[in-house]
C-alpha cells in the first residue's frame, strides 16, 4: 500500500505531480485554453448571477478556499467570503436564495461542513460541493459540484487533497469567467501555468533533502515556528503551520505579514524561528519590508523564494522554488512545508499518518 515510502503521508506528498494531473484530466484543454467541468454545466449561469459566493470548510479544506479567494474574486467579479463551518453555524450567518454556497471537503463527511450545507439548503441557496470522496454525504446532498479526483488520502494530515482542492477551485473560477473577453489573457496565462505545474512540483520534491536538513538542523528542538507571508501566500502560511502542528506537535502560527506591526512583531527576536514566504508577485516589496522589520529585531528567517531571485540577502537560509503564475505559486510553496512537517515528525518519532488526538474525518460536531 505504501510502496517504496515509509508513510502514507510521504507517499501522498510525492504523488502530487500525478494527483494534480488526475484532478485536471478531461477538464482542462491546454491547447484551446478551455475548462469543462461536467458537474457544473447546468448551473454555470445560476452561479454567475449569484449575489455572492460563500465558501464553507474546515481545516486544510478551509485553507484551500483562502488560497483561491482572491483569484475567484478577480475572475468572477463576485464578492467571496470564506467561512469556518463551525463558526458559520455558531453565528447563524444570514444566507439567502441568491447566495452560492461552496462546501469543500476531502472526506465529504465532516459533521460541521454537512450541518452548514443543510443550513444553507434550508434557506434556498445553491449548494456546490468540492469533494474527493465520490458518494460521500456532501457529494450526494449538494445540488452540484466537482470531484477533485485526487485518489484516496490516508494520512490524517491532508496534502494532495489540498493541492487538488486548490486546482479544482481554480478550474471553477476559470470556467465561470470564460465569457469575459477582458480576462482572456489572464485566463490563458493561468491555464498555461497549470500545464507546467506537474513538472515544477517534481522539481520542488527534488529538494527534499534540504528540508530534512532544516528539520534536523536549525528547526530541531524549537518550541515554536512563525510562518509569514501575504496575498496569495497567506494560505500557504496557514496551511504550512497547520501541517507542522498536526504531525510534529510543535507550536506553529501562520501570520499575515501586513499584521506584523499590530502584535506578532513582539514575538520576534534572535531566538524565534521564522519562515517568510517571499516569492515574486505584486506584493514582493511589501514582504521585503516585513523581512526588514524582523531582521532589524535580529530574526534569522528562512526565506521561501524563487530559484531565479538574486535579490535575496546573502547569508540567509533559503528554500528555493520554481516561479509560476502568482495565483498558482501557493501550489508549489506549500510542498516544502509539507516535507518539512513530515521530517520534523519523523525526527521526533511521532506517528506521521495517525497523529495523536486527530481523526481523518471528524464526523461528530
Ligand atoms: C463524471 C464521472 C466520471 C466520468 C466523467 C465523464 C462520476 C463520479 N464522475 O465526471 O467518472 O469520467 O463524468 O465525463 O461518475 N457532484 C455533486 N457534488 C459534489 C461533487 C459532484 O453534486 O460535491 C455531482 C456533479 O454535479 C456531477 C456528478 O456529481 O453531476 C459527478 O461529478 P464529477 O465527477 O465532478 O463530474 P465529471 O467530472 O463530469
Ligand atoms: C480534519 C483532518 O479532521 O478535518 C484535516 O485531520 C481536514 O486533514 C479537516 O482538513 C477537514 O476534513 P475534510 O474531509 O472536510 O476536508
Amino acid at each position: 500500500m505504501k510502496g517504496k515510502f515509509d508513510h502514507f503521508m510521504q507517499k501522498e506528498i510525492y504523488e502530487q505531480p500525478e494527483s494534480v494531473v488526475n484532478t485536471m484530466r478531461g477538464r482542462v484543454n491546454f491547447d484551446q485554453h478551455r475548462i469543462t467541468l461536467g458537474g457544473l454545466r447546468a448551473y454555470l449561469n445560476i452561479i454567475r448571477r449569484g449575489r455572492r459566493i460563500v465558501f464553507c470548510a474546515c481545516g486544510t479544506s478551509y485553507h484551500s478556499c483562502i488560497a483561491t479567494r482572491a483569484i475567484f474574486e478577480e475572475l468572477t467579479e463576485i464578492p467571496v467570503s470564506v467561512e469556518l463551518a463551525s463558526d458559520f453555524l455558531d453565528r447563524k450567518t444570514p444566507i439567502f436564495r441568491d447566495d452560492i454556497c461552496v462546501f469543500v471537503s476531502q472526506s465529504g463527511e465532516t459533521a460541521d461542513t454537512i450541518l452548514a450545507l443543510r443550513y444553507c439548503q434550508e434557506r434556498g441557496a445553491l449548494c456546490v460541493g468540492v469533494v474527493n470522496t465520490v458518494g460521500s454525504t456532501i457529494s450526494r446532498e449538494t445540488h452540484c459540484g466537482v470531484h477533485i479526483n485526487a485518489g484516496p488520502e490516508i494520512g490524517v494530515a491532508s496534502t494532495k487533497a489540498y493541492t487538488s482542492q486548490y486546482i479544482a477551485l481554480l478550474m471553477i473560477a476559470l470556467q465561470l469567467s470564460e465569457d469575459r473577453i477582458s480576462l482572456t489573457e489572464r485566463r490563458n496565462q493561468i491555464i498555461e501555468g497549470l500545464h507546467a505545474l506537474p513538472g515544477q512540483i517534481k522539481k520542488v520534491l527534488d529538494g527534499d533533502k534540504g528540508l530534512q536538513e532544516l528539520a534536523t538542523g536549525v528547526l530541531s528542538n524549537q518550541r515554536s515556528l512563525l510562518i509569514m507571508g501575504r496575498g496569495y501566500q497567506y494560505a500557504t502560511c496557514l496551511e504550512g503551520a497547520l501541517k507542522i502542528k498536526e504531525i510534529s506537535y510543535m507550536h506553529s502560527e501562520g501570520i499575515l505579514a501586513g499584521e506584523l506591526k499590530h502584535g506578532p512583531l513582539a514575538l520576534i527576536d534572535e531566538n524565534m524561528p521564522v519562515i517568510i514566504v517571499m516569492t515574486q508577485d505584486s506584493l514582493y516589496p511589501k514582504v521585503q519590508s516585513a523581512y526588514a522589520q524582523i531582521t532589524a529585531r535580529k530574526a534569522q528567517p528562512i526565506v521561501v523564494c524563487n530559484e531565479d531571485d538574486d535579490g535575496i540577502p546573502k547569508g540567509c537560509k533559503t528554500i528555493r522554488v520554481p516561479r509560476t503564475v502568482d495565483c498558482l505559486q501557493g501550489l508549489l510553496n506549500i510542498i516544502p512545508l509539507q516535507l518539512l512537517s513530515y521530517h520534523l515528525a519523523v525526527m521526533n518519532g511521532f506517528d506521521v499518518d495517525f497523529p495523536r488526538n486527530l481523526a481523518k474525518s471528524v464526523t461528530t460536531e
